[in-house]
């Protein structure tokens, strides 16, 4: 309860009259124009394929873990930075299928910030944030897989994948029949996780990673303590990448995010586009090469769904357009974002960020103790948008400020804020996804975009 006057007398403080917008030749935030990136072009695919409804489309449910996606990336963000990608509550973050792994069916997270596919598998060995053991039941998974492959585990390969809040998750892999919606890949590489930290939801029994096979975590070797993802990673292709290679599916996937007032699920859409009413009007952006965490291999192939979007569109009182220019010393300045539905919320320079939230009534207030912008539950979020190869994609209000149990700090009484600052690692997660038809064309090596229609 403390907390929560905490809030409201920061709030009191600061006062309720609306911050101006900062001008674009204000100081330079030191942070944003530390952040500088090689960016290479390189096509790996054949090229567009035309855009149709796909014939497998499957719904996705919102999922009672937390986001755990991008686990690469959350660690680097957490070494970079010391900031976890965090949301106070624990419910509805995460979006989850169902699949079938040897005939049997699983819920998994869908990430799109990752590229494993591991499912915890039975006599499955749970420790503590501090490795001592406990019951497997305080892991939280969902049903446990039989611990077999079809042909054994693959000798000398061991499976190591660690979350940005300090889970961990070890293992084997092997291969088995996996499928999503009706497409089957045979014999698809995954992972069976023995031994982990974890805190699922008892629902889910692990996660599918739609990222590049460049992120994958099989390692050589069988002792995951000496695992090094620049000299002893053993990339392998997943689950996507083999029904695309196999040509399964076209070269692409799509989801459709949709908001809690509509049943807070979606669709994911294999090699096209998903079975709903939208406008098929698409903004296109190049998929980007670029070293985004400390990782050899992001230098020379692609990795995350990785775009550079033009600036920022955000109006208060006066309306304020931000290219990247605007707020770096460099002109060659870029800001790489990935489209990653593992992360609940936009994270964003930090020049960028506080002018979101300097610009709700009343202006938001950032919560040093917990590292979040949060506001009251029910302030007036400004109208933003990021500008995407020309075309602006507003992120509604209601993803703007996360009023529901999700966003809801128990120790503040406040609301945590959809766009919230990060240094050189910028994310749009579901909070910008909900308002968009995303399709991850990966023949063109492009994202395209489509406003999802009003709901
Ligand atoms: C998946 O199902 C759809 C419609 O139910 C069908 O048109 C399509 O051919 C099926 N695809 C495969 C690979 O079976
Ligand atoms: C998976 O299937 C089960 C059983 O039909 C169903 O209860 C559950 O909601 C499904 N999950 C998803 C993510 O569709
Ligand atoms: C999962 O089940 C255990 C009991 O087996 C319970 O203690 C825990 O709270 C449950 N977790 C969730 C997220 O429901
Ligand atoms: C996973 O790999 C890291 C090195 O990347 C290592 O420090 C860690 O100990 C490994 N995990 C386990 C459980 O061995
Ligand atoms: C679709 O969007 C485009 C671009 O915004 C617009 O010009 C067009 O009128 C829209 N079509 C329909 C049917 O609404
Ligand atoms: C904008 O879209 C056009 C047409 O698809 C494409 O050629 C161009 O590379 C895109 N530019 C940016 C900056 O995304
Ligand atoms: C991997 O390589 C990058 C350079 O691309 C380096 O910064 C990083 O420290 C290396 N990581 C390890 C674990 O050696
Ligand atoms: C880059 O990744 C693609 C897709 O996984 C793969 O086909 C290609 O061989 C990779 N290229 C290099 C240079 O690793």
């Amino acid at each position: 309860m403390i907390w929560s006057s905490f809030l409201a007398a920061a709030l009191l403080l600061q006062g309720t009259s609306a911050t101006p917008i900062k001008r674009a030749t204000d100081t330079i935030s030191k942070r944003a124009a530390k952040a500088k990136f090689t960016v290479k072009d390189t096509k790996a695919f054949a090229g567009a394929t035309e855009l149709k409804t796909s014939n497998s489309v499957l719904s996705l449910k919102t999922a009672g873990v937390k986001a755990k996606g991008s686990s690469a990336l959350h660690n680097a963000v957490r070494a970079s930075t010391g900031r976890t990608l965090l949301i106070p509550s624990e419910e509805g973050a995460g979006y989850s299928v169902n699949i079938t792994f040897g005939g049997k069916t699983f819920e998994v997270i869908l990430d799109t910030g990752s590229s494993d596919l591991w499912l915890a598998e039975s006599g499955v060995k749970c420790v503590d944030v501090d490795m001592d053991p406990v019951a497997t039941a305080e892991c939280g998974f969902g049903p446990l897989a039989s611990a077999s492959f079809q042909d054994g585990a693959i000798a000398n390969e061991n499976f190591n994948i660690s979350y940005g809040d300090g889970e961990f998750l070890t293992g084997v892999l092997g291969y088995e029949n996996v499928g999503v919606a009706n497409i089957t890949v045979d014999k698809q590489e995954v992972a069976l996780v023995n031994y982990a930290y974890w805190e699922g939801d008892n629902v889910t029994s692990g996660l599918m990673g739609f990222a590049y096979p460049t992120l994958t975590s099989a390692y050589r070797g069988t002792d995951a303590s000496v695992d090094n993802e620049n000299t002893t990673a053993v990339q392998y292709t997943n689950w996507i990448f083999s029904a695309i290679d196999q040509g399964l599916i076209d070269p692409m996937f799509s989801l459709a995010i949709e908001r809690g007032s509509n049943g807070g699920g979606g669709q994911l859409a294999l090699g096209g586009l998903p079975s709903l009413a939208f406008n098929h009007t698409f903004t296109s952006t190049p998929l980007k090469i670029i070293e985004l965490t400390p990782h050899a291999v992001e230098a020379k192939n692609y990795s995350y769904y990785t775009i550079i979007p033009d600036g920022f569109l955000l109006s208060g009182e006066e309306e304020t357009y931000y290219g990247f220019q605007e707020f770096s010393e460099d002109p060659s300045t870029t800001y790489p974002v990935i489209v990653d539905s593992g992360t609940t919320l936009v994270y964003l320079p930090e020049r960028v960020a506080d002018d979101v939230n300097a610009l709700f009534d009343p202006p938001s207030v950032y919560i040093e103790e917990e590292g979040v912008y949060e506001n009251y539950c029910d302030a007036v979020p400004p109208t933003f948008a990021i500008r995407i190869n020309g075309t602006d994609f507003y992120i509604s209000g209601a993803e703007l400020l996360l009023t529901g149990e999700l966003g809801y700090d128990e120790y503040t009484g406040g609301c945590v804020t959809g766009v919230q600052p990060m240094d050189g690692i910028y994310i749009l997660g579901d909070v910008f996804l909900k308002n968009v038809i995303a399709v991850f064309d990966i023949g063109a090596s492009e994202m395209r975009f489509a406003p999802h229609e009003k709901y």
